[in-house]
This record gives structure tokens, sequence and C-alpha cells, in this order.
């Protein structure tokens, strides 16, 4: 049952698609699976719901386009993706709409997501032409060694509901721009945004078959999964997602051996020393904690705060948190919106009755807002310390617990203690301190003096059990 009409909220109706896109054909299905609003509870959309032996068609699709896609000159790669770079600009205000649709973020928040989404296929676009190798140092007089970069051919990559169109985009675009083809299997609650612009791509001009995409429900979207890993002819695998998903991602692609790019989970610290800019700290806090509600791998988790500006900090960043609108994103004025699902809400809910149960003190927000059941407000927590699990445990969510500390070594083993060492962030005017911290920090990403640190150009990604591998920037394209 579909109860809203998304094509008439569109200026293109064609953008809104609910079939699946395999071999430049759209592909409707006998099972179908309902996509909600977050922020209202209504369907919206009744997408295909495929199975394993579409998977293999998919796959056969790209197998088949490979050859032609990767032949032609970087050139001529560039110019279509620029194409699609365009195209997706110009539709940015109907793909917003349909963002905020499927995931809630808000109407502003969601173009924002769009240009930044862009910003690969442009970047991407502009790299192709400067794919080099190398000729090496000579070891024999007679010969000479060279190095020529290739496409690794047919990629799979599985994408996470809370970045339906940039996490997409920042993926295949270095896969597509070095001549992979491609198989896309968008997270089950977001496809809408994928499937608007697997249609740009047709109209750009890319080839059929050099993009696919498998759409699916929670159930089929396992043994699809499955599939696509078990495929010989599938060289990589690239994944964002939670570190549990991409352990038995990693497993299930042992046998045919493939390369992975894998951006999993996150639990950022971030550090306000005594000398920081107090305002600086809190537009970084702002910006790093509340982007998509709380629901980015990079949010800070985690706020380790020197006890001596630790009052004047709190202050300042409970008084910032009055700017923030909570409601349905399709609405002007709105900058905070649901969390993606009940469950997501019920993990918030649990993080803060935990802290609150051990000590931890409410400064602001700390419960659900009555408008619809997935709101929860932006909330601060004061005196937190190590035993509550907000602070071993990624929240996802608009939660901020503020953890008191004093010595720089203190901060750096509680910053280090984490097996998630995807982002951090820290604050400081001293400069001595600014390379010693951010040098000892583990983490894959340091922002000094900030909370947003994503962008096309700077490497993306993390250590330990947070991933492997780096998207976007010139590493991406290695990848
Ligand atoms: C993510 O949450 O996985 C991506 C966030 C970003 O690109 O900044």
């Amino acid at each position: 049952m579909q109860t809203v009409d998304i094509r008439s909220l569109l200026k293109d109706h064609s953008l809104f698609k609910e079939e699946a896109f395999i071999n430049g054909n759209w592909i409707q299905s006998k099972n179908t699976f309902l996509v909600n609003n977050p922020a209202t509870d209504e369907m919206i959309a009744n997408v295909a719901n495929l199975g394993t032996q579409d998977a293999e068609l998919a796959i056969t699709a790209a197998e088949k386009a490979l050859p032609a896609w990767r032949s032609k000159l970087a050139k001529e790669r560039a110019q279509i993706m620029r194409k699609w770079f365009d195209l997706i600009l110009e539709n940015t205000q109907d793909l917003a709409k349909l963002m905020t649709l499927e995931q809630g973020k808000p109407l502003a928040e969601a173009a924002g997501e769009v240009v930044y989404g862009t910003s690969f296929v442009e970047w991407f676009a502009e790299e192709a032409k400067r794919v080099e190798g190398s000729i090496l140092g000579i070891t024999w007089s007679d010969k000479r060694l060279m190095v020529v970069k290739q496409p690794i051919d047919v990629c799979v990559t599985i994408t996470p509901w809370n970045f339906p169109i940039a996490m997409i985009t920042r993926k295949i675009a270095p896969a597509l721009t070095a001549g992979c083809t491609i198989v896309i299997q968008p997270a089950e609650l977001t496809p809408l945004s994928a499937l608007a612009l697997a249609e740009l791509a047709k109209r750009a001009g890319i080839p059929d078959g050099v993009i696919n995409i498998v759409t699916a429900d929670a159930n089929q979207s396992i043994a699809i999964g499955k599939t696509l890993c078990a495929s010989p002819t599938v060289r990589h695998l690239s994944f964002t997602g939670s570190t549990e998903v991409g352990r038995i991602l990693m497993e299930q692609c042992t046998p045919t051996v493939k390369k992975l790019a894998l951006e999993l989970g996150g639990h950022a610290p971030f550090i306000v020393f005594e000398d920081a800019d107090i305002d600086a700290a809190v537009s970084g806090a702002m910006e790093s904690k509340f982007r998509n509600s709380g629901q980015t791998c990079v949010c800070a988790n985690r706020f380790y705060v020197h006890k001596k500006v630790q009052d004047v900090f709190v202050e300042k960043f409970a008084k910032a948190l009055s700017v923030i609108k909570v409601g349905d994103g399709i609405q002007t004025g709105i900058t905070q919106g649901p969390l993606i699902e009940t469950a997501a809400l019920k993990k918030v809910k649990k993080h803060v009755a935990d802290a609150l149960g051990k000590g931890a003190t409410l400064v602001s927000g700390g419960k659900r807002t009555v408008e619809c059941k997935n709101f929860y407000e932006p909330t601060i927590l004061a005196n937190v310390n190590s035993e509550m699990l907000i602070t071993y445990e990624e929240t996802f969510g608009p939660g901020a617990p503020i953890i008191p500390v004093e010595s720089d070594e203190e901060v750096i083993k509680l910053a280090n203690n984490s097996q998630f060492g995807l982002a951090s962030y820290f604050l400081s005017r001293d400069i001595g301190r600014v390379w010693k911290v951010a040098e000892a920090l583990e983490y894959g990403m340091v922002g000094v003096n900030t909370g947003l640190i994503s962008n096309e150009v700077a490497p993306f990604g993390g250590i330990k059990q947070a991933g492997l591998g780096r998207d976007g920037s010139v590493y991406g394209m290695d990848e």
C-alpha cells in the first residue's frame, strides 16, 4: 500500500523508480518490498525485491559490458562521467526530496549531500586522465621494468542508508573512471536515491551493463550478498557499514580471494584541550555530532573536555543546541530529522538511560520528541565516565557525552581505547601539541580544529577494526 504520491512532489517524475536496474533495463519483479518514510511512518514506495538469480544476471551484465568500457580512452570515460555530474547537479532538488523522504535528513542537508556526492564524480572524472604507471630503477643493463595500472574489472559495492547518494558515488566514481563495471546493492531502507542516480547515469550515456543496481529487502539482501561475494567474476568488493557485517563479508570473499575496501564502525573521540578556541570547539562539535542526526560513522561519539574549560564548553554547547529544530525534514526550517528506524532510537535511549543510571548529569534533551516515534532530542550528558556504554559502543544518534579530563597522556590513552579507529577530532592552539596529538591518535583520520573532515580530495578510511583501504582521493583510485 503506497500512501504518498512521490511523483507529484518531483519536477522530473521519471526520477522515481521502483524497478531494479540491470544491463540498462528497468527490471520489475513479482516480489516487492515497501520503503518507509522514517519521519511519518508512511509507505512511500514498493520496490523490486530481487533474488540471487537476478544478482547473477547483474554480474553477467557487468562482465559483458567490461571489454568495451575498459577499452575506451580515459578521456572518453571522463567526458561521460562529467555529463553524469552535470545531470546529478541539475536535478539536486528532486534528488534531495527523494532522499529526505526515504532517509529523513532535512531537505537542505539532503541537497548538501547531493553536492557532496557529485564532488566524487567530478573529481574522479578529472583524475581519469592522470592514472599513471611508472618506470622503475634499472636492475639489469639490458632490461627495463614498467608498472602499468589497469582496472580490476567487475566490482561490487554494498552501500549504507545514511548517505544514500554520496556513499554510492564515492565508491563507484573511481571504479567507473578506471574502466571497471559495477553491481551496486543499495541499503534496503534507501533504494530510491540509488535508482534515480542510475536513471541519470543512463541519460548521461554510461553504457548498458556498466552500472547495475540490485534492490532487495533485508532477507534477500543477505542471500544476494552471498552470491556477489561468492562470484569468481567479481574481483573487488567495497562496503560501508558495521564492523560486524564487514567481518561476514570478508569471510564470504575469502574463497575467491577478492580485494576488499571496508569502511566500518567508528567511535570518534572529540578532544577539547584547555588552550582550544571554545567557540570553534562548539561549532566543530555541532557539525560533527549532529550531522545526519548523529548517524554517520565519523560522528563524534565521546567528548573529552579539559576540566579547566568544561563548564564554559558545556554552557556554550547547550546554548548552541537551541537552534536545532527537530521534525519532518521535508518541512521548511527543520534542521534535524528522525532516526532511521525505531531500533536506532531504542539504542540512543539505552545509551542515555545507562549513562544517567550510572551517575551522568543530563544537560539538555534526553528524550523522544512527541511528533513521531523516530525523533530524539539533541542531547548533552555531563560527568560521563568510561564505565558507561556510550563511551565504548557506537551510538549512531544525537547523544553527546562529556568526559572531564586533565593531562594529555590521560586523554590520548582514553581516546585510543577503541577498536574503531576511523575518525577523531581535537582542538588546540598549541602547535607542538597539535603535531604530538595528531600523530598519537590511532585513527585513520584526524580533524584538527574542525568537526568536518570529509571531502573528495582527502582519503577516507580507518585503521584497526574500522576497516581496510581508502575511499575518495588518489588513494581511492588505487583501491
Ligand atoms: C559515513 O558515515 O560512512 C560517511 C560519512 C562521510 O562521508 O562523511
